[in-house]
């Protein structure tokens, strides 16, 4: 049985909730490795909208063994809040299983967060200001505290206040928060890892022994590859690593042990936060865009930046990823725009022509995206279910997409409903099958 790794393939919120809740309607296993909840999938189960921001999709459907793995950032509160409202829908939970070694977002990570987006000013990250980045500092900084630590008060204590001693200085100004005090923030997390504590394991070996058995396993990325803090665009970026390569340490698996890694990009592009963006339009076609296609944050409720589709940065994500299979979601936002416009190149104000993601921060910078026009279709596709139910240029557009980065597309998106989608190719199609 396969493994699949899902990762965004742009800058984050490309659908992959999606496509990991299809995946995981066959699969027996669904691991989180990195992120936290900055990220938020939004998946449509008939009337339902579940919003989820920690625990993998795979909840959703009975049997299927979910793990929150160690290189997940972890806030025990919106955990609980979102196992609480699974439980208050009817939806059973007891499959959760979490790494004892995740880092645990702590009250000072959020202040810390704030803070430091506050100094920068005008050169802010535009985090989504849920201690993330601070989280993963303290644990390179090996000042973090672990899942496995709120189950032991005394070595809680003694970790928190070992990791705020270097911060005091930078957390003064809110020396008097009630979130910082220590007894009740001691007090606080024990009582996270009470009610945790049933779902708290020793999840390399869970997943280890699941592959091993031939059970199928999804391993659910978070955010996307230019938002990787190794290759992304750098320092706008995420604190994690959202390529496929990290879902083995963030699982705490061998590299030998992947099948297939499908990246999911739109059929456009879009981002958050500040930061280069070679191919952001603005002005009516942007607002059409944002508007048909909902692009405001599950997270934070921002307004995205618009783009026409990035096939350098695609290119390049599919070599970061080493991307066996390409889903490409949205496309029935771009309907009704007659000309679409595909950057294949970037050139400069020196005449320079990029045909590979520039690795130099200020190339990036100045750095313009070159389009090929390709025609648009007027059609609603959203009820197309095979490839031949799509509008001549719609397959026009997608054959070129395949052909520039030699990757197969497995899947295509239509519209939000789970069922409004095309699948493609051998893998794909014994999913739609089953
Ligand atoms: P952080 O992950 O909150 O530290 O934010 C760092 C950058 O990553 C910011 O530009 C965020 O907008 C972006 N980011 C983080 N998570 C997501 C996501 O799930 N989707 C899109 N952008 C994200």
């Amino acid at each position: 049985m396969p493994t699949t790794v899902i990762v965004g393939a742009q800058w984050g919120d490309e659908g992959k909730g999606k496509v990991t809740d299809l995946l995981a309607e066959r699969a027996e296993v669904t691991v989180r490795f990195q992120g936290g909840n900055n990220a938020g999938h939004t998946i449509i189960h008939g009337d339902e909208v579940f919003k989820l921001n920690l625990i993998p999709s795979g909840i959703l459907h009975p049997g299927n063994t979910c793990i929150i793995g160690n290189g997940v950032v972890l806030d025990p509160g919106v955990l609980i809040g979102e196992l609480d409202d699974l439980h208050k829908r009817g939806v059973d939970t007891t499959s959760l299983r979490i790494s004892a070694n995740a880092h645990i977002i702590m009250p000072y990570h959020l202040l810390l967060d704030h803070e430091g987006e506050a100094k920068l000013g005008e050169l802010k990250i535009g985090t989504t200001k849920r201690g993330i980045g601070p989280c993963y500092a303290d644990k390179a900084d090996r000042l973090g505290i672990r899942v496995q630590d709120l189950l032991d008060e005394k070595i809680l204590r003694k970790k928190i206040v070992t990791a705020l001693e270097p911060k005091r200085q930078q957390l003064r100004p809110w020396a008097k928060d009630p979130s910082l005090d220590l007894h009740a923030m001691v007090e606080e997390f024990a009582n996270y890892g009470h009610r945790l504590e049933p779902h708290i394991a020793e999840t390399s070996l869970i997943v280890h022994n699941e592959i091993k058995a031939g059970k199928e396993v999804v391993f659910e990325g978070a955010q996307g590859a230019l938002l990787d803090i190794d290759h992304g665009t750098y320092p706008f970026v995420t604190s994690s690593n959202p390529i496929a390569g990290a879902a083995c340490v963030g699982a705490g698996i061998g590299p030998t042990l992947i099948d297939d890694v499908w990246g999911i990009a739109k059929a456009y592009t879009t981002r958050v936060g500040s930061g280069p963006f070679p191919s952001e339009i603005e002005g009516d076609i942007a607002d059409k865009i944002r508007e048909v296609g909902a692009e405001f944050g599950t997270t934070t409720g921002r307004a995205r930046r618009i783009g026409w589709l990035d096939l350098v940065a695609l290119k390049y994500a599919a070599r970061l990823n080493g991307m066996t299979g390409l889903c490409v979601t949205k496309l029935d936002v771009l309907s009704g725009i007659e000309t679409l416009r595909v950057a294949t190149t970037y050139s400069n104000n020196e005449g320079a022509v990029f045909d590979e993601f520039p690795y130099h921060q200020s190339v990036l910078h100045h750095s313009k995206a070159e389009y090929v026009d390709l025609p648009g279709w007027d059609e609603d596709i959203s009820s197309a279910r095979s490839i031949e139910d799509l509008p001549e240029n719609c397959r026009t557009y997608l054959n070129f997409i395949s052909e520039f980065l030699d990757v197969p597309i497995v899947l295509m998106g239509v519209g939000p409903e789970r069922t409004q989608i095309i699948l493609a190719g051998d893998r794909a199609l014994s999913f739609a099958r089953n």
